[in-house]
């Protein structure tokens, strides 16, 4: 049911149909072209979540080649609030044959939104503005005027300005394919007129095929008025035919993401030098230098401040932390968190389940899995946490490790509050060093150390006194 500011004040329920059978040739990949990416993203999940926005019904996607692959993709990626089926077009016969497969899932009392699994980026109140414009009892097509409609199907109007027909540009006259205003691909229709139009679709065309644009032909043979809602914005209804138009697209979408970003008071570097494949959240007064990527769910807390060419992925930071340039964190399921006024990196790494406390430093080449780190630990240098739990203000020395796999088994290392470990040590897991223990630089430490203790676990010191270093013997 519409029940969005910005749509129409009819009541009728909104159904989808989703045109994605079509084999992507151009794309030159085994994956179905519906299924690459933008920001993340698969090109019909977005046509999905834009359905959802609609407050659709139903969404029927129309499915062939690759089908089972998408529709293990669709299912998987559930989008709630609407009622998702799927109608297999095989062989695919056309754009009119393919929407023909849907009609048996759809209803009578509904109007019909048709749109295409490989056109990502159209806004959800275009959507409604077609389907104000449709009434609920007209066919409503979504129209623009290209410089370049090569290939495009032609708009063409009476001399009242009146729709009626599209032609397809293999069809069309010298005088047609002048037409520049062209049919997006996207339509609003009542369901009960687009099951009567269909039935009358044949295929004697240019190109042998049963073309859903005939039942413009159809609608104004039946004396009714169709509408054309124009818009300007190329983007909303471009399709992804090739890696380049999947490449300039999702050019497209990070300028909306970042766009989107600044108007919320995220100080970008550079715009165009920015990522996101998910959803970023960002609080006041955040920075971001340029190159960085985010991914999955990212929330960066008020203040905080991304050097460039960091990878961020699932990941909660803590406000006023820094996050210091060449850092990758990656939290996976798990999470990362970081606490707010940390300082990371740079070119730190930060792993799944990592949970970092208020004012913690990790810098540079020091690898933190699994572990917590409570307020005011630190590990500046070269070291790897993993499977720890470490105390306040815990130093953790330059070159120092946790060894916290035996070959078989992941094990624990606790660190308690005020530990000092020197440098290059191997804490050998499961081992304990108990509050306020020092532990001196190059040990190996095998056995539980008690609080407040030195432990030093390495060779001896030996110095020799007056030591003859061996002299070079001469060559025969
Ligand atoms: C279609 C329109 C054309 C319009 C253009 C806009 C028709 C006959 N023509 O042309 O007027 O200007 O879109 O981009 O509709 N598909 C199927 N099954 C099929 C055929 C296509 O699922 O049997 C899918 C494709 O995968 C694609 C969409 O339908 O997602 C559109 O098909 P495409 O071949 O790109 O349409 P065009 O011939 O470009
Ligand atoms: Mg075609």
């Amino acid at each position: 049911m519409i029940s969005n500011n910005n749509a129409p004040s009819s009541t009728m329920p909104i159904d989808v149909v989703i045109m994605a059978a079509g084999k992507g040739t151009r794309m030159k990949s085994a994956l179905p072209k519906v299924l690459h990416r933008i920001g993340g993203r698969a090109l019909l999940q977005h046509v999905l979540d834009t359905a959802a926005s609609l407050q659709a019904r139903k969404a029927v996607v129309i499915t062939g080649h690759g089908a089972a692959q998408v529709e293990a993709a669709c299912e998987a990626s559930a989008t709630a609030g609407f009622a998702l089926e799927f109608a297999r077009q095989e062989p695919q016969l056309g754009t009119g044959h393919a929407v023909q497969q849907a009609l048996p899932a759809l209803a009578d009392d509904g109007v019909v939104v048709v749109l295409s699994g490989d056109v990502p980026l159209t806004r959800a109140d275009t959507l409604f503005q077609l389907i104000a414009a449709s009434g609920g009892n007209k066919l409503a097509l979504l129209t623009l005027e290209m410089p370049d409609p090569t290939g495009y199907g032609r708009i063409e109007r009476a001399s009242n300005g009146d729709v009626k027909a599209i032609v397809e540009h293999k069809d069309a006259s010298p005088a047609q394919r002048a037409i520049h205003e062209v049919y997006s691909g996207i339509m609003a229709v009542p369901a009960a007129a687009l099951k009567r139009w269909l039935a009358r679709l044949d295929n004697q065309n240019a190109q042998g095929e049963y073309y859903l644009t005939d039942i413009v032909r159809f609608a104004v043979a039946d004396g009714e008025h169709v509408v054309a809602h124009k818009i300007s914005d190329a983007v909303q209804v471009a399709g992804v035919n090739s890696p380049v138009q999947l490449a300039e697209l999702e050019r497209a979408y990070q300028r909306g993401v970042a766009l989107g970003l600044m108007e919320e008071g995220v100080r970008l570097a550079d715009p165009a030098r920015l990522d996101v494949r998910g959803d970023l959240r960002c609080a006041h007064d955040v920075s971001i230098d340029v190159n960085c990527v985010f991914m999955g769910q990212v929330h960066l807390g008020e203040g905080v401040s991304i050097g460039a060419n960091c990878v961020i992925a699932n990941a909660v930071i803590g406000a006023g932390a820094v996050i210091h340039p060449f850092t990758h964190i990656d939290g996976e399921k798990l999470g990362v968190t970081v606490g707010a006024g940390s300082l990371i990196g740079p070119f730190a790494r930060l792993r799944p389940g990592a949970e970092l406390g208020e004012e913690v430093h990790i810098g540079n080449f020091v690898e933190v899995k699994n572990s917590t780190l409570a307020r005011g630990a630190k590990a500046n240098h070269l070291a790897y946490l993993g499977d720890a739990t470490v105390g306040e203000r815990v130093n953790f020395g330059a070159g120092s490790i946790t060894a916290n796999y035996d070959g078989s088994n992941k094990h624990r290392t606790v660190i308690e509050a005020d530990v000092h470990v020197g440098s290059n040590c191997v804490l050998i897991a499961p081992v304990t060093l108990g509050a306020g223990g020092t532990v001196g630089g190059g040990s190996t430490i095998t056995k539980d150390t008690p609080a407040g203790s030195l432990s030093v676990a390495r060779g001896k010191q030996v110095s020799i006194a007056n030591w003859a270093r061996p002299q070079k013997t001469a060559k025969p």
